[in-house]
């Protein structure tokens, strides 16, 4: 492993124009004065920390258990690491606040480092590299951008209904996370660098995929194993580890070689072409090759692995709502009718599975959780102390489960909660499944947009048949994904499309 996570953190911690904050990893106990006034999870054992009820498979799940119990602020420890959490609606609205907070980079994301070092999604931000390659990578998301994706995106959901076609005329149940996992593999690797990985011609998963679990899981590991235990108890893991990063580099390397083997037309045609040929619009800086590889491999990652649970959710409760269903499948053969293949702006007219969308969002953000940090001195929700650089992991669904925002039943799935009345009588900053501020996911449109259409075209085509006796597993790798979900799927007789 090239810098552990402490490295890194410590590495960076410091901010221009202001006294350094202190090294490594910062424990809660540092940054928070009344630390004792928030709760813990009850039989804290010496030395250990809050061992009782941890799971270490299943960090989030069992942070939403603590949450229900504690309260909207609370704390955990494991060895000499102490996190606190910000499970409440109000308390993460205030978090929100760009003036008193920035994103932290600690836990899950600073253990990624090794791998995606100052690339978008990993950068401190104070690092040089952040603001770089935002200027540049943003307008690869602009609308015109995007409705240039939209035929890549068409080509490879056929890939995954002609599949599942072949799968329904034998009438053999689909696996849901590992085909949304192909499909949005292909549609990141296609539309941002013009790459192939085959996954649909494949029984198994891409090893690219295979790699990139494995190091998700790997920096999820390090989050629960203390930093002078690591050596011993993961390395077997950790060398593993080091084989899936040097498996993603070199993968990710052909990518870039092929595309500068081309030669260069001067189009700018995808997210690669970006990297490789734009200058800073004011400095004229460009991005290092270093860095095209920290940003490839970034986008590769963030770029389908949520966008893949987030379109699994909403299949599942599809599944499991055939009102929802119904009214769903209703809206597009309305809003399609007529159309062999919806063009760019169809897409956004599906109101109502586009709150499906949110709706499965809010319940399973696969993003789980985010960190922020205090830019100084500040009281949280005006009555916790917070020092600079303080900071909090915000857990997501909790924030989503809150009935303070969302009403006495939060965790029943109702789609109406995003028509636009209900969301106008909602306070603001209380739904962040694509994070918030200046660090907020740069490819919430992508995402949004690809998986409407694909939800869109499979309801249009096929009816859904869940496994009654199938209970909601959710499996943690930093993101979240439905474990062993399948569907049976029949063709819908009124469609011949
Ligand atoms: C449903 C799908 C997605 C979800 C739930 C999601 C969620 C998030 C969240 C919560 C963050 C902020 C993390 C933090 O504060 O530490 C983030 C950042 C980011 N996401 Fe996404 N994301 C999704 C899809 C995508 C896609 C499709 C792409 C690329 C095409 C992408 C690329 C990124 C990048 C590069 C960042 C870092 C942005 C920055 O710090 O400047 N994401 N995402």
């Amino acid at each position: 492993m090239a810098q552990t996570t402490e490295g890194a953190a410590a590495e960076r911690a410091e901010r221009p124009g202001s006294a350094p904050l202190p090294k490594g990893f910062r424990s809660a106990q540092a940054g928070w004065p009344e630390l004792r006034r928030i709760p813990h999870p009850p039989g804290r054992v010496p030395l250990l920390g809050d061992v009782f009820g941890a799971n270490v498979s299943t960090p989030v799940q069992d942070s939403m258990r603590f949450a229900r119990s504690l309260g909207p602020i609370f704390r955990r420890k494991a060895f000499t690491k102490e996190i606190v959490f910000v499970a409440g609606a109000r308390l993460g609205a205030d978090m929100a606040d760009e003036s008193r907070f920035a994103k932290h980079v600690g836990l899950g994301v600073a253990n990624l480092r090794p791998v995606a070092g100052d690339g978008l999604f990993t950068a401190y931000n104070h690092e040089p590299n952040w603001q770089l390659a935002h200027d540049i990578l943003a307008p690869g998301f602009n609308r015109d951008a995007m409705a240039g994706y939209h035929r890549l995106m068409l080509d490879v959901a056929a890939r995954l209904t002609e599949r599942w076609d072949e799968r329904e005329r034998a009438g053999v149940a689909v696996d849901v996370p590992g085909d949304m996992t192909k499909l949005t593999l292909e549609t990141i690797a296609r539309t941002g660098f013009g790459h192939d990985f085959g996954s649909f011609e494949r029984e198994r998963p891409h090893p690219f995929v295979t790699a990139m679990v494995g190091t998700l899981a790997f920096a999820q590991r390090r989050n629960v194993v203390p930093g002078a235990l690591a050596p011993l108890l993961l390395r077997e893991a950790s060398r593993r580890n080091d084989a899936d990063m040097a498996y993603l580099n070199r993968t990710v390397d052909e990518v870039v070689a092929a595309r500068r083997a081309e030669s260069g037309g001067g189009e700018l045609n995808d997210l690669l072409d970006r990297m490789l040929e734009v200058a800073h619009p004011e400095t004229g800086e460009r991005l290092t090759a270093e860095n095209i590889r920290r940003q490839v491999i970034t986008f590769l990652v963030a770029g389908h692995e949520t966008t893949s649970g987030a379109l699994s959710f909403a299949l599942h409760y599809l599944a499991r709502h055939p009102d929802v269903l119904a009214r769903a499948q209703d809206e597009v053969d309305r809003v399609w009718a007529g159309k062999d293949e919806p063009a760019y702006e169809d897409v956004a007219k599906l109101r109502y599975l586009r709150r499906v969308l949110d709706e499965s969002l809010r319940l399973w953000p696969t993003a789980p959780a985010f960190a922020r940090e205090a830019r100084q001195d500040t009281e949280l929700g005006g009555e916790h102390p917070m020092r600079r650089g303080a900071w909090a992991l915000v857990l997501t669904m909790m924030l989503h489960r809150d009935p303070e925002a969302w009403g006495p039943d939060p965790e029943a799935f109702d789609p109406d909660r995003f028509d636009p009345k209900a969301v106008r009588s909602r306070p603001a900053h209380v739904f962040k499944p694509f994070g918030t501020g200046a660090r907020a996911c740069i490819g919430r449109q992508f995402a949004l947009h690809e998986a409407t259409l694909v939800l869109g075209l499979l309801l249009r085509r096929y009816d859904l048949h869940g496994d009654p006796e199938y209970r909601l597993r959710v499996a943690e790798r930093l993101t979240l994904m439905p474990e062993g979900l399948t569907l049976n799927l029949s063709r819908r007789a009124t469609l011949d499309v």
